[in-house]
């Protein structure tokens, strides 16, 4: 029988490895400790098979020498890829309609937030005022994707439902009924001049690193009906510079922004964009995996790779996502 090991750095690696014990059994499943440290002897981990990782150490990666693939416990690979010696496995990633509903329930409550001048009306109500502020109709404003794979097309689709007008930005050309598709550099700026509020699910790449600059945010559409455009982040933080994003919200280039991702996380405390108007902050818990639902998928692919069937969800090495 075969060797799966849980890697997580940060996470509670028991209810993995519980729920694992479940749907595989007669497998070994080994774990690290919360802080991603393999507590048993490291001559076992040339044994392992199977990888399911969230920020694995990169020292515990090495000695993976058997390893026949490689399973991110999130719909991210770039805390998997960025390591260096990576073991030559192939790297699948998690698509599940429960973390794909969860990022289209965070992207709409954030968008309705912004939408019906939620930060304006906590002002108010801090300040026990009863006024009257004029809403503008969702069918008024065009949400513009950035990232239009599992996570971008579902949420557009929420989105839509409620009534905003959606369009989206992709690297490769898309038809998606209902909205109009931009695709690569030279489709940015006129998608970005149509957006009134920027909603990012990118992953991490070299291409997408540090994107969300000031640059970008100047290119928005300015005078829109939410009185300026509006930022919301929950692809990853690598992709945005925050402190471009403070002054925006400061100056009001950006009108409001709600952030899921940093380029540091945790976010430290000290960190000057805690105090910058108009903005969400959440702690990375737009989508967040869960154990019971995506264990039951992992094994599922354990299950028929060891039947000799393709694996789903394979990632690109050489793409980045
Ligand atoms: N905050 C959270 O809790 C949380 C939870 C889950 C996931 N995430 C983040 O969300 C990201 C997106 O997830 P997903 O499942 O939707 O990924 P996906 O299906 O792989 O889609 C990625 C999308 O980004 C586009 N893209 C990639 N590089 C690009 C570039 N250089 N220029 C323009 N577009 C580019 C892709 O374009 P093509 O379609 O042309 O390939 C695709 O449309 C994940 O990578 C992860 O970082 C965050």
């Amino acid at each position: 029988m075969s060797t799966v090991l849980v890697a997580v750095t940060g996470w509670e690696p028991d209810a993995w490895a519980r729920q694992l014990t479940k749907q595989l059994p007669g497998h070994t499943i080994l774990q690290t400790d919360i802080e991603g440290a393999f507590p048993g002897s490291v001559n076992t981990l040339g044994g392992v098979d199977y990888l399911l990782a969230w920020k694995p150490k990169p020292e515990l990666l090495e000695r993976l020498s058997g390893l026949k693939v490689i399973f991110s416990l999130g719909a991210g690979v770039d805390h998997i890829l960025g390591v260096d010696k990576l073991p030559d496995a192939p790297v699948a990633r998690i698509v599940d309609p429960d973390l794909t509903a969860r990022m289209s329930e965070y992207v709409a409550w954030q968008a309705l937030h912004h939408l019906r001048l939620g930060p304006a009306y906590a002002q108010l109500q801090a300040g026990r005022q009863w006024e009257e502020l004029r809403q503008p109709a969702a069918s008024e404003v065009t949400a513009g994707l950035l990232g239009l794979g599992v996570l971008g097309q579902d949420a557009a689709a929420v989105l839509r439902r409620i009534g905003f007008r959606t369009i989206g930005w992709s690297r490769t050309q898309k038809q998606i009924e209902s909205m109009e598709c931009f695709h690569g550099g030279e489709g940015l700026d006129d998608f970005l001049s149509r957006t009134d509020i920027l909603v990012a699910l990118l992953p991490l790449t070299p291409a997408t690193e540090n994107i969300l600059d000031a640059g970008l945010i100047a290119k928005l559409r300015k005078n829109g009906p939410l009185g300026g455009p509006v930022l919301i982040n929950a692809g990853r933080g690598g992709s945005q510079v925050d402190s471009d994003i403070a002054d925006a919200l400061c100056e009001g280039t950006l009108a409001g922004a709600s952030l899921d991702v940093f380029s540091q996380e945790p976010l430290p405390a000290d960190s000057r964009i805690w105090d910058a108007p108009n903005l969400v902050i959440t702690p990375h818990v737009a989508a967040v995996s869960s154990p019971r639902a995506l264990s039951v998928q992992i094994a599922e692919q354990i299950k028929a790779f060891e039947a000799g069937q393709p694996l789903k969800n394979l990632v690109d090495r050489e793409r980045g996502y």
